[in-house]
């Protein structure tokens, strides 16, 4: 896991392996609040580390979530989301969605945008 502040890169994007997520710590208006990062190549997306169906984290523990083929698992009951947009496609809360935080990749290093 890794910590950030507001002016902080959030993480390298070598740090994310690709296709999977880690957790990053990051300041968020004013808030320090718990991230699921996942990268795609190039491409990263960014969403709280908060389940819609009932609140819980993703992660099954502490910084480890399960992602296959493109979609984010919750451990806590199942649902799937695609990884890019975060729409839940199947499980308790399907058609909702995880609450997405805008980054940027700028030479590599990962920001809050
Ligand atoms: S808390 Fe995520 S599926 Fe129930």
């Amino acid at each position: 896991m890794t910590t950030s502040t507001d002016t902080a890169p959030l993480c390298q994007l070598d740090d994310i392996p690709d296709g999977n997520a880690i957790e990053v710590e990051a300041m968020v208006a004013g808030e320090l609040e718990s991230l699921l990062v996942y990268r795609d190549g190039g491409q990263v997306s960014a969403f709280y580390n908060v389940c819609p169906h009932a609140g819980r984290r993703l992660d099954y523990a502490p910084g480890r979530f399960l992602v296959r083929n493109g979609l984010i698992i919750c451990a806590a009951h199942g649902a799937t989301f695609t990884a890019g947009d975060g729409n839940c496609q199947t499980g308790p809360c399907k058609g909702d969605r995880l609450r997405a935080v805008a980054v940027s990749v700028t030479n590599g290093t990962v920001h809050l945008a």
